[in-house]
């Protein structure tokens, strides 16, 4: 039986994901701090609270274990590998670890050299469309967001892109433990991690005898902050960049074009303005329909917040999505607006310690999509009447398929 509660809130609807937030307005206004049993998890809405809880050294970001640790012990055991391979993740189970692997991240990741990626994800870009467009048929999710998305990856990390549906399989495995990790996601997302770890070991040698300008003879390199990682750490620190750095950008990159398409003016605004606009449309853009809808952290001890107990070991999931659309921040906040003017305080890469490392190759591959598609295809526009929205738990949503229409 459902509580009062649990029917007021209810996070498990099943066309919630299709539009959730006249539920979280009144959640936020409401019940800012709201424990969910469906989800198991406090739930936050507000964007002061998202802030700061996501600076807050009370959370570990280290959550998605804890549906490991919480299976019984057989099953705990098979999912090891799993669990191991997490761990390493940016160092993240250890603080000096984690900012020692910042640190090391901030040295190779600098403006400059992410601004040199331009020509190669323009190149990238181009040629999918150019063979999507020779087919005749373009799905700007499948032919060319995705591939385009983990391509740029690859192309940062040294990792070789030739078996693109295998590599774009798995990472889309692995995302399934970022949702909230059933059982067979688990297993699935082991499979994936272990799939991937056979096809990177080979990779990895080859890096250590023949080091290259990229991430992974960074993460190598003697002078690697005196990490000293082991070939294992350094695989799994690729499969998390084949995972957080494509999933993600190849979501917003759909969402976005999406949005335009669903907003005609603001198209126009973007287009007849030459592109002015474009670095506020993309926090604009990540803002109303960010992909990662939201992230979770785990309580380290028992603390008030809002007038609830929350105790050690709790998750709270953090709204993202209905940060970003706190009235408080946003005036008349669910109104796509390209122009705004606070756009860029949206927290969709989220803030603090663990903040995306990434947000500038994003970016950049933001400019180079929409600028290149609009300018090479002025005409397109969708060609299915209701987008291909699926749901990505618990409260975002991604484009399965994106078909176009072109001249
Ligand atoms: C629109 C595209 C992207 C979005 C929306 C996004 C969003 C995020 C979010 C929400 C987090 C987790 C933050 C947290 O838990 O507090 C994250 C972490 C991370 N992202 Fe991104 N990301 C994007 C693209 C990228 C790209 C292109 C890369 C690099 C290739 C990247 C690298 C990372 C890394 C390394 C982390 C982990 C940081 C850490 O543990 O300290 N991201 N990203």
């Amino acid at each position: 039986m459902k509580s009062i509660s649990e029917l007021e809130y209810d996070l498990q609807a099943p066309t919630l994901f299709l539009n959730p937030h006249p539920l979280l307005h009144r959640m936020r206004r409401d019940a800012p701090v709201h424990f969910s049993r469906q989800l198991d998890s406090w739930v936050l809405t507000r964007y002061d609270d998202v802030t700061a809880e996501l600076r807050d050294p009370r959370l570990s970001v280290v959550e998605e274990t804890k549906r490991i640790e919480e299976l019984p012990e057989h099953e705990r055991g098979n999912l090891d590998p799993l669990r191991k391979i997490f761990m390493d993740w940016g160092g993240r189970a250890d603080v000096d670890d984690h900012s020692s692997f910042l640190k090391l991240l901030r040295r190779h990741f600098t403006p400059q050299r992410v601004l040199n990626y331009q020509p190669q994800i323009e190149r990238i870009l181009n040629d999918l469309l150019d063979s999507a467009m020779r087919r005749g048929s373009l799905d700007m999710a499948n032919d060319v967001a995705h591939p385009m998305a983990m391509s740029v990856v690859c192309t940062l990390a040294g990792i070789p892109n030739r078996e693109m549906d295998m590599l774009l399989r798995n990472s889309n495995y692995i995302s399934g433990l970022l949702e909230m990790g059933e059982p067979e996601q688990l297993y699935r997302c082991q499979q994936g991690m272990l799939e991937l770890y056979d096809y990177l070991g080979p990779v990895i040698a080859e890096h250590r005898t023949h080091p290259q300008d990229d991430l992974i003879s960074a993460l190598l390199s003697p002078q690697a902050e005196g990490l000293h990682y082991t070939d294992r750490e350094v695989i799994s620190q690729c499969i998390m960049f084949l995972v957080v750095g494509y999933h993600t950008t190849a979501n917003l990159l759909c969402n976005g074009l999406q949005m335009l398409f669903e907003h005609p003016d603001q198209l126009e605004t973007l287009i007849v303005g030459e592109f002015e606009y474009l670095s506020n449309a993309f926090n604009e853009m990540m803002r109303i329909q960010g992909p990662v809808a939201s992230v979770r952290r785990l309580a380290l001890e028992d603390f008030e917040l809002r007038g609830q107990h929350i105790r050690e070991g709790d998750t709270l999931v953090m709204a993202l999505t209905a940060a970003n659309r706190d009235p408080q921040v946003f005036a008349d906040p669910d109104r796509f607006d390209i122009a705004r003017p606070n756009a860029q305080r949206q927290l969709g890469f989220t803030v603090g310690p663990y903040s995306c490392m990434g947000q500038s190759l994003a970016r950049l591959e933001g400019q180079v999509f929409y600028r290149t598609l609009f300018s090479r295809l002025p005409d397109i526009r969708p060609r299915d009447p209701v987008p291909d929205w699926t749901v990505f738990r618990p409260l975002g949503r991604e484009l399965r398929t994106l078909r176009v229409l072109f001249n």
